[in-house]
């Protein structure tokens, strides 16, 4: 019996997996966004992949990979989030790594995720990011929320990216994945965590930090942390809650600037 209590426990203190959150957990606002997305579907690659481009000139040998929550394209504050970003002045790409089957508001985690691991995700957002390269675009920005944090994570590990930042990031596993990451990669990371957050909780980026802050990982490494919020807030901010809407735009901001820093 002390033994069954006990390896739970200690298998939480050596490493963990970032557990994704149930969808019902996430903010959804009760009042649909009234924007109306500014970007077009495409087919790159074989993948259905949401295109949004600046309305002024850019820089075209650049382009942002922004990596979906499990919501999808079908959630609006996605394709909202990925206008903010060409607004921005990137030509942001949201390949459909969901496969079309996004996890809807009242669905049932486990059982979607289990179509929903590396091997169904990772092949189309490579194919989008090669047929990117193939363009002849030389410079890639991930931007990776919630179910897309471990996918961020597996794109600096491998070097496939040139700088990335991601919000409340799941599925990862801490502190491996940044042992890791310390061990192989050179692209810099920046992370916004939410203090409410059950999954990359205040104690997980804790634990990220002992292994990545203070100079430790050479490529540059910052995070933020954004107080009186939940998983989820980096993309949907309820409109009357000052703190939330603050919280969402400090996300952005934050990794906006992390990423022109790291591209210049
Ligand atoms: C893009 O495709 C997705 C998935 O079919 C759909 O939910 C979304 O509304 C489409 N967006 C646009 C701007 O056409
Ligand atoms: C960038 O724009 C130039 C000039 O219009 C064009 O020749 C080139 O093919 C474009 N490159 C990419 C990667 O789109
Ligand atoms: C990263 O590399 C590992 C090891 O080769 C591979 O298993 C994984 O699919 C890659 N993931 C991504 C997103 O590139
Ligand atoms: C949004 O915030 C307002 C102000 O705090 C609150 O009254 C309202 O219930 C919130 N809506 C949702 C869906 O949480």
């Amino acid at each position: 019996m002390k033994l069954f209590l006990c390896l739970p426990f200690l298998a939480a203190v050596q490493a963990a997996i970032v557990p994704a959150i149930d969808p019902k957990a996430h903010f959804h606002p009760s009042v649909p966004n009234a924007a109306k997305p500014q970007g077009k579907n495409v087919t790159i690659n074989g993948v259905l992949t949401y295109v949004s481009l600046p309305k002024t000139s850019f820089d075209n040998t650049t382009a942002l990979v922004l990596l979906l929550d499990g919501f999808g394209l079908p959630s609006i504050d996605n394709l909202i989030l990925a206008d903010q970003w060409a607004a921005a002045g990137f030509q942001t790409f949201v390949p459909d790594y969901l496969n079309g089957d996004p996890i809807a508001a009242d669905g049932d985690l486990a059982t979607w995720l289990l179509d929903h691991g590396e091997a169904q995700t990772t092949p189309p957002l490579l194919a989008v990011i090669h047929a990117l390269k193939e363009r002849g675009i030389k410079r890639i920005a991930a931007t990776g929320y919630c179910f897309g944090g471990l996918y961020t994570t597996r794109l600096v590990q491998n070097n496939t990216v040139t700088v990335a930042t991601m919000s409340d990031p799941s599925l990862l596993n801490v502190p491996t994945d940044f042992d890791l990451m310390k061990e192989i990669s050179h692209i810099p990371i920046e992370i916004n965590n939410a203090e409410l957050d059950p999954g990359f909780s205040p104690a997980v980026a804790a634990e990220t930090d002992k292994v990545m802050a203070n100079g430790q990982y050479t490529p540059g490494y910052a995070r933020r942390q954004f107080n009186g919020v939940a998983h989820g807030f980096a993309v949907r901010a309820n409109a009357s809650d000052p703190v939330q809407v603050a919280a969402k735009q400090g996300a952005f901001d934050t990794s906006l600037a992390w990423l022109k820093a790291h591209l210049e």
